[in-house]
């Protein structure tokens, strides 16, 4: 008998760039596992009727990329805690014809630090953007129990409502969860780049006095050196990009698919 092929993708809009086809891939050949994983391009118009139109094609699951996490999150039949939360969902499994969302953004982030060794515990961190990649990491950044979350964004009232939002899980871990003091002289231990500025036009998302060369930078974003990471590298600081986080993000899915984690290092190993 022949065992049949799970089918999987990852859907976005655009989608070109994505390298999650060859991270499951690499994940399933870890373990002999026969999968097909697809990258499909989406128009905003028609994502929840792609979504179930894949769903009756027997998937098995989905990744949801930009700028469909929240439109997964509002089509889901369920969702975990972390989903909830978030309100992001990049990770879909169809059970029992249901639409299941869970989102693995802050594992993957969490993970990958860890591997890096920076133990997030007691640290003083700056949380760079208010948008979905800040929203998605930030319930995780905070049950790691650093000492200080400081968030600065170049909106200041969606850091604002950030922090409102927030700040009831940060009392609850006792952890100073505010916006941050342009004016103030502040060391941090990690500053996480979670805006786009990178990507739309590489400018420069925190004020210039605020590096130094004892905090680690880290950038979400990956596959090109964005102004954030050459200001670090300037003042000789170390840094990291996000090419860990979308492969510790990418096993968190495949663990919730397949119910088996990969061999991360293997992975990130290949990309670098
Ligand atoms: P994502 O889902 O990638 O987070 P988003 O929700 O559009 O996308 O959020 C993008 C984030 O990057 C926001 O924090 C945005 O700042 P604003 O809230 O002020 O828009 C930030 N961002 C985008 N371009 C930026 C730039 N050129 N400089 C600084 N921050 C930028």
């Amino acid at each position: 008998m022949t065992r049949k092929l799970k089918k999987f993708a990852v859907i976005g809009h655009p989608i070109d760039h994505s390298k999650s086809p060859t991270i499951h891939e690499a994940f399933a050949s870890q373990f002999g596992f026969d999968i097909s994983y697809e990258k499909l391009d989406v128009h905003p118009d028609s994502f929840g009727e792609k979504i179930h139109e894949l769903k009756e094609d027997e998937f098995v699951g989905l990744n949801i990329t930009l700028p469909f996490k929240n439109r997964a999150f509002e089509i889901s039949d369920g969702v975990s805690e972390i989903s909830r939360l978030t309100q992001s969902v990049n990770t879909i499994s169809f059970k029992d014809n249901k639409i299941h969302g869970d989102s693995t953004d802050g594992q993957g982030l969490i993970e990958d630090l860890k591997l890096n060794k920076i133990n997030l515990k007691g640290m003083n961190i700056m949380l760079l953007g208010a948008g979905g990649a800040a929203r998605g990491v930030i319930f995780d950044l905070i049950k790691s129990q650093p000492n200080s979350i400081l968030l600065h964004n170049r909106s200041v009232d969606r850091a604002k409502k950030m922090i409102d939002d927030w700040s009831f899980h940060a009392n609850k871990e006792n952890i100073h969860l505010a916006l941050l003091d342009v004016e103030e002289i502040k060391q941090f231990d990690l500053v996480i780049n979670a805006t786009s500025a990178g990507i739309m036009g590489n400018d420069l998302p925190m004020p210039i006095h605020l590096f130094s060369s004892t905090t680690t930078y880290y950038d979400m974003t990956y596959g090109s050196e964005t102004a954030f990471l050459k200001e670090a590298l300037r003042v000789g600081a170390r840094t990291l990009d996000g090419i860990g986080m979308l492969i510790c993000q990418a096993a968190a899915s495949f663990k919730i698919w397949h119910q088996c984690e990969p061999d991360v290092k293997k992975v990130i190993k290949l990309f670098k």
